[in-house]
Protein backbone atom coordinates (compact mmCIF):
# COMPACT_ATOMS: atom_id res chain seq x y z
CA UNK A 1 0.00 0.00 0.00
CA UNK A 2 1.43 3.18 -0.57
CA UNK A 3 2.28 5.60 1.88
CA UNK A 4 -0.19 8.80 2.92
CA UNK A 5 1.23 11.83 2.38
CA UNK A 6 4.13 13.49 4.14
CA UNK A 7 3.50 16.61 6.89
CA UNK A 8 5.62 18.71 8.49
CA UNK A 9 7.77 21.44 7.30
CA UNK A 10 9.76 20.08 5.08
CA UNK A 11 6.49 17.93 3.20
CA UNK A 12 7.07 17.63 -0.29
CA UNK A 13 10.48 18.46 -0.11
CA UNK A 14 13.69 15.96 -1.21
CA UNK A 15 16.93 16.58 0.91
CA UNK A 16 20.31 15.13 0.71
CA UNK A 17 22.32 14.90 4.02
CA UNK A 18 26.28 14.05 3.69
CA UNK A 19 27.64 12.59 7.04
CA UNK A 20 30.51 10.88 8.26
CA UNK A 21 34.40 10.79 7.18
CA UNK A 22 35.62 9.79 4.00
CA UNK A 23 38.66 7.42 3.97
CA UNK A 24 41.32 7.34 1.25
CA UNK A 25 42.75 3.96 0.46
CA UNK A 26 46.64 3.67 0.27
CA UNK A 27 46.78 -0.04 0.09
CA UNK A 28 44.25 -3.26 0.31
CA UNK A 29 44.46 -2.37 4.21
CA UNK A 30 45.26 0.76 4.91
CA UNK A 31 43.45 3.89 4.44
CA UNK A 32 43.83 7.81 5.43
CA UNK A 33 40.63 8.58 7.57
CA UNK A 34 39.26 11.34 10.35
CA UNK A 35 37.62 11.47 13.49
CA UNK A 36 34.02 12.01 12.34
CA UNK A 37 31.73 9.30 13.96
CA UNK A 38 28.58 10.88 11.74
CA UNK A 39 26.17 11.43 14.27
CA UNK A 40 25.51 14.91 13.78
CA UNK A 41 24.56 14.09 9.80
CA UNK A 42 22.44 11.40 11.23
CA UNK A 43 20.53 13.53 12.95
CA UNK A 44 20.41 15.85 10.38
CA UNK A 45 18.83 13.10 8.39
CA UNK A 46 16.45 11.97 11.15
CA UNK A 47 15.04 15.32 11.79
CA UNK A 48 14.38 16.15 8.21
CA UNK A 49 12.88 12.64 7.56
CA UNK A 50 10.50 13.29 10.71
CA UNK A 51 9.70 17.04 9.31
CA UNK A 52 7.99 15.45 6.65
CA UNK A 53 11.20 15.62 3.73
CA UNK A 54 12.23 12.47 1.46
CA UNK A 55 15.55 12.06 2.74
CA UNK A 56 18.90 10.88 0.58
CA UNK A 57 21.67 10.14 3.20
CA UNK A 58 25.41 9.80 2.07
CA UNK A 59 26.92 7.90 4.72
CA UNK A 60 30.97 7.62 4.31
CA UNK A 61 32.17 5.18 6.87
CA UNK A 62 29.87 5.53 9.60
CA UNK A 63 28.88 2.92 12.16
CA UNK A 64 25.17 4.34 12.58
CA UNK A 65 21.62 2.74 12.02
CA UNK A 66 19.59 4.02 9.47
CA UNK A 67 17.11 6.71 10.96
CA UNK A 68 13.35 5.74 10.11
CA UNK A 69 12.42 6.41 6.59
CA UNK A 70 15.62 7.72 5.08
CA UNK A 71 17.57 5.96 1.98
CA UNK A 72 21.15 5.29 2.89
CA UNK A 73 23.77 5.92 -0.06
CA UNK A 74 26.92 3.94 1.57
CA UNK A 75 30.11 5.30 0.20
CA UNK A 76 33.91 5.25 1.51
CA UNK A 77 36.02 7.66 -0.36
CA UNK A 78 35.88 11.69 -1.42
CA UNK A 79 35.35 11.15 -4.89
CA UNK A 80 32.69 8.33 -4.54
CA UNK A 81 30.72 10.50 -2.22
CA UNK A 82 31.09 13.48 -4.79
CA UNK A 83 29.50 11.69 -7.17
CA UNK A 84 26.64 9.94 -4.77
CA UNK A 85 26.11 13.54 -3.81
CA UNK A 86 25.67 15.09 -7.15
CA UNK A 87 23.65 12.27 -8.26
CA UNK A 88 21.28 13.06 -5.19
CA UNK A 89 21.19 17.11 -5.53
CA UNK A 90 19.75 17.20 -9.42
CA UNK A 91 16.39 17.19 -8.21
CA UNK A 92 16.84 17.91 -4.23
CA UNK A 93 15.51 21.07 -2.36
CA UNK A 94 18.39 21.07 0.26
CA UNK A 95 21.76 19.84 0.46
CA UNK A 96 23.45 19.75 3.89
CA UNK A 97 27.39 18.70 3.79
CA UNK A 98 27.96 17.17 7.33
CA UNK A 99 30.96 14.80 6.28
CA UNK A 100 34.32 15.26 7.30
CA UNK A 101 35.52 15.30 3.36
CA UNK A 102 39.52 14.31 2.79
CA UNK A 103 41.22 17.11 1.40
CA UNK A 104 43.95 14.74 0.08
CA UNK A 105 44.11 11.29 -1.13
CA UNK A 106 46.86 9.58 -2.01
CA UNK A 107 48.66 9.69 -5.33
CA UNK A 108 49.16 6.35 -5.56
CA UNK A 109 47.16 3.60 -4.66
CA UNK A 110 49.19 0.14 -4.18
CA UNK A 111 47.43 -2.89 -5.03
CA UNK A 112 49.71 -5.62 -2.91
CA UNK A 113 50.35 -4.03 0.58
CA UNK A 114 53.18 -2.20 1.23
CA UNK A 115 55.74 -3.48 3.34
CA UNK A 116 57.99 -2.50 5.57
CA UNK A 117 61.76 -2.53 3.53
CA UNK A 118 64.73 -4.83 4.42
CA UNK A 119 67.82 -2.81 2.78
CA UNK A 120 70.63 -3.59 5.50
CA UNK A 121 72.27 -0.45 4.66
CA UNK A 122 69.23 1.72 5.58
CA UNK A 123 67.19 -0.79 8.59
CA UNK A 124 64.81 2.11 9.49
CA UNK A 125 63.68 3.85 5.91
CA UNK A 126 60.60 4.87 6.09
CA UNK A 127 58.56 5.32 2.83
CA UNK A 128 56.94 8.94 2.07
CA UNK A 129 53.15 9.35 0.83
CA UNK A 130 52.73 11.52 -1.88
CA UNK A 131 48.83 13.45 -1.42
CA UNK A 132 47.14 14.51 -3.89
CA UNK A 133 44.30 16.93 -3.59
CA UNK A 134 40.54 16.33 -3.77
CA UNK A 135 37.40 18.08 -5.18
CA UNK A 136 36.11 20.68 -3.06
CA UNK A 137 32.43 19.07 -3.21
CA UNK A 138 30.52 21.96 -1.74
CA UNK A 139 31.88 24.53 -3.50
CA UNK A 140 31.01 22.27 -6.81
CA UNK A 141 27.38 21.89 -6.16
CA UNK A 142 27.63 25.90 -5.08
CA UNK A 143 29.07 26.38 -8.96
CA UNK A 144 26.53 23.70 -10.66
CA UNK A 145 23.25 25.33 -9.69
CA UNK A 146 21.78 27.98 -11.57
CA UNK A 147 20.35 31.10 -11.18
CA UNK A 148 17.29 29.85 -9.24
CA UNK A 149 19.50 29.37 -6.28
CA UNK A 150 17.70 25.68 -5.85
CA UNK A 151 19.22 23.65 -4.33
CA UNK A 152 19.45 25.67 -0.70
CA UNK A 153 23.07 24.43 0.33
CA UNK A 154 24.63 24.42 3.48
CA UNK A 155 27.95 22.99 4.81
CA UNK A 156 29.72 22.96 7.93
CA UNK A 157 32.82 23.70 9.27
CA UNK A 158 35.14 22.64 12.66
CA UNK A 159 37.44 25.27 13.45
CA UNK A 160 39.83 26.40 15.98
CA UNK A 161 40.64 29.83 17.06
CA UNK A 162 44.46 30.20 16.31
CA UNK A 163 46.46 33.70 15.94
CA UNK A 164 44.34 34.10 12.56
CA UNK A 165 41.31 35.08 14.39
CA UNK A 166 39.03 33.26 16.63
CA UNK A 167 36.19 30.52 15.16
CA UNK A 168 33.25 33.36 13.90
CA UNK A 169 36.05 35.07 11.85
CA UNK A 170 37.52 31.94 10.33
CA UNK A 171 33.69 30.88 9.62
CA UNK A 172 32.66 33.74 8.14
CA UNK A 173 35.59 33.73 5.74
CA UNK A 174 34.87 29.89 5.18
CA UNK A 175 31.20 30.84 4.30
CA UNK A 176 32.48 34.00 1.83
CA UNK A 177 34.84 31.27 -0.05
CA UNK A 178 32.51 28.75 0.12
CA UNK A 179 29.56 30.83 -1.11
CA UNK A 180 26.88 28.32 0.38
CA UNK A 181 23.85 29.60 1.63
CA UNK A 182 24.25 28.20 5.52
CA UNK A 183 27.89 27.67 7.31
CA UNK A 184 27.15 25.87 10.38
CA UNK A 185 30.43 26.65 12.62
CA UNK A 186 31.35 24.36 15.62
CA UNK A 187 34.01 24.78 18.00
CA UNK A 188 36.63 21.83 18.20
CA UNK A 189 39.64 21.87 20.33
CA UNK A 190 40.94 19.17 23.20
CA UNK A 191 37.78 16.59 24.26
CA UNK A 192 34.91 19.07 21.78
CA UNK A 193 32.60 17.28 19.25
CA UNK A 194 34.08 14.13 18.07
CA UNK A 195 31.87 11.10 18.64
CA UNK A 196 30.49 13.52 21.74
CA UNK A 197 26.65 13.96 21.83
CA UNK A 198 26.28 17.66 23.16
CA UNK A 199 27.55 20.10 20.34
CA UNK A 200 27.88 23.60 20.53
CA UNK A 201 27.25 25.25 16.91
CA UNK A 202 27.10 29.23 15.25
CA UNK A 203 24.42 29.15 11.98
CA UNK A 204 25.97 31.74 9.49
CA UNK A 205 23.99 32.97 6.50
CA UNK A 206 24.98 34.48 3.47
CA UNK A 207 24.82 37.86 2.74
CA UNK A 208 23.63 38.65 6.99
CA UNK A 209 25.54 39.40 9.75
CA UNK A 210 22.92 37.85 12.21
CA UNK A 211 24.00 34.06 13.88
CA UNK A 212 22.13 31.69 15.47
CA UNK A 213 23.61 30.12 18.42
CA UNK A 214 22.59 26.56 19.26
CA UNK A 215 23.83 24.57 21.88
CA UNK A 216 25.46 23.23 23.94
CA UNK A 217 22.87 20.90 22.71
CA UNK A 218 22.14 16.90 21.96
CA UNK A 219 23.05 16.83 17.87
CA UNK A 220 19.11 16.07 17.23
CA UNK A 221 18.45 19.51 18.94
CA UNK A 222 21.53 21.22 16.71
CA UNK A 223 20.01 19.71 13.79
CA UNK A 224 16.38 20.95 14.50
CA UNK A 225 18.09 24.55 14.57
CA UNK A 226 19.73 23.75 10.64
CA UNK A 227 16.95 23.05 9.22
CA UNK A 228 14.63 25.84 11.04
CA UNK A 229 17.17 28.21 9.35
CA UNK A 230 17.01 25.97 6.20
CA UNK A 231 13.11 26.40 5.65
CA UNK A 232 13.51 30.41 6.67
CA UNK A 233 15.24 30.50 3.23
CA UNK A 234 12.75 27.06 1.28
N1 LIG B 1 33.93 19.91 1.94
C1 LIG B 1 33.69 19.37 0.69
N2 LIG B 1 34.73 18.87 -0.05
C2 LIG B 1 35.99 18.88 0.43
C3 LIG B 1 36.25 19.43 1.72
C4 LIG B 1 35.20 19.93 2.44
O1 LIG B 1 32.55 19.38 0.26
N3 LIG B 1 36.97 18.40 -0.31
C5 LIG B 1 32.80 20.46 2.70
C6 LIG B 1 32.55 19.80 4.04
O2 LIG B 1 31.62 18.75 3.93
C7 LIG B 1 31.97 20.96 4.84
C8 LIG B 1 32.62 22.18 4.24
O3 LIG B 1 33.10 21.80 2.95
O4 LIG B 1 30.58 21.10 4.66
C9 LIG B 1 33.75 22.76 5.02
O5 LIG B 1 34.75 21.80 5.20
P1 LIG B 1 36.15 22.27 5.78
O6 LIG B 1 37.06 21.10 5.85
O7 LIG B 1 35.89 23.05 7.02
O8 LIG B 1 36.60 23.30 4.64
P2 LIG B 1 37.89 23.38 3.77
O9 LIG B 1 37.55 24.30 2.63
O10 LIG B 1 38.41 22.03 3.42
O11 LIG B 1 38.90 24.19 4.68
P3 LIG B 1 40.04 23.71 5.75
O12 LIG B 1 41.32 24.18 5.16
O13 LIG B 1 39.68 24.47 7.00
O14 LIG B 1 39.95 22.22 5.92
CA1 LIG C 1 38.98 20.42 4.95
Amino acid sequence: AASPPARGPLAGRRVVVSAGGTREPLDPVRYLGNRSSGKQGYALAAVAARRGAEVTLVSANAALTAPAGVTVVPVTTALELESAVQRAAEDADVVVMAAAVADFRPAHYADAKIKKTHDPADPDAAPTIELVRNPDILAGLVEARGEDASPVIVGFAAETGDEHGDVLNHGRAKLARKGCDLLVVNEVGVDKTFGHDDNTVHILRQGSSHVVDAGPASKEDVAAAVWDAVQQIL
